[in-house]
């Protein structure tokens, strides 16, 4: 990682229980090729010359153990911080950039359940941001097509409302990038309304840019940059890893 004071911070939210991958630790804590999740999306964002420090939004009662963990895998730098997460995506991202010191300007948020992010979309998104846009979303065209539906309470056949034009849709990932400034005010925005009674939560930051009215643009992201989610997950995040374990060895 690089010091100087132009570059970015991320804030890598990490603090979720990853219920959908089953029964086990927290997600991020997960072992892939015998290395924490969250080690492996630390790196991956440390290995990029365009960010010089991360903070690390864990579970709320794992703090000291998600520290202790970094510190095993030599990520007990200065480089990289440790804060306590909230009781949504949204809060810990918000909790997270709420450290990062006041002279940064450009801050890049990613999903510790992103593990295998290829530098090369880091710096992309940050080299956007660093370009004049405020919101950068990384992403990829979708395989399958797509169809909205009116879900049914008992769980039985859903009527399909439309189906949007595939070529039009994106599937989002991280690193998402943004000026500093614009990721605080929505965090703030978000918090206000949210105090009194507001809307729910995003699954992006992103998100919350386009809600308040901010311009969000797309940059190409990577196959391999894909979400550990459910088990299956898993398994090709380890298939893609050995490729790799593999093929650096040549
Ligand atoms: N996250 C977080 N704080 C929360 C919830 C989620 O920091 N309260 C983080 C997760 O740790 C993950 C990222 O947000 O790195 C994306 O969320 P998701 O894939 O939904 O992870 P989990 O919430 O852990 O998984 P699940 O929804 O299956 O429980
Ligand atoms: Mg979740």
């Amino acid at each position: 990682m690089n010091a100087a004071p132009a570059v970015a911070a991320a804030v890598v939210p990490a603090a979720g229980r990853g219920e959908r991958l089953g029964p086990g630790a927290p997600k991020a804590l997960r072992e892939l090729g015998g290395v924490p999740l969250l080690v492996h999306a630390v790196r991956a964002l440390a290995r990029s010359r365009a960010v010089g420090l991360v903070v690390v939004a864990a579970p709320p009662d794992g703090v000291a153990e998600v520290v202790a963990l970094l510190a095993g895998h030599g990520l007990d730098t200065a480089d990289v911080r440790v804060v306590a997460g909230g009781a949504t995506r949204q809060e810990s991202v918000r909790l997270g950039l709420a450290v990062i010191p006041a002279e940064v300007d450009v801050v890049l948020v990613h999903d510790a359940a992103r593990p295998l992010v290829p530098v090369e979309v880091v710096d992309a998104v940050a080299a956007a941001v660093r370009g004049g846009a405020q919101a950068v979303v990384p992403a990829v065209p979708l395989a399958d097509t797509v169809k909205r539906v009116e879900p049914q309470a008992g769980g039985g056949p859903e009527p399909v409302l439309d189906t949007p034009d595939r070529a039009t849709l994106r599937a989002v990932q991280t690193p998402q990038g943004f000026r500093r400034e614009v990721l605080a005010e929505v965090h703030a925005k978000a918090l206000a309304e949210e105090a009194g009674g507001g809307l729910p939560p995003v699954t992006d930051d992103a998100g919350l840019v386009e809600r308040y009215g901010g311009r969000v643009v797309v940059v190409p992201g990577h196959e391999e940059a894909f979400k550990v989610t459910r088990p299956l997950d898993l398994v090709l995040a380890e298939a893609v890893l050995a490729r790799r374990r593999a093929s650096d060895g040549f």
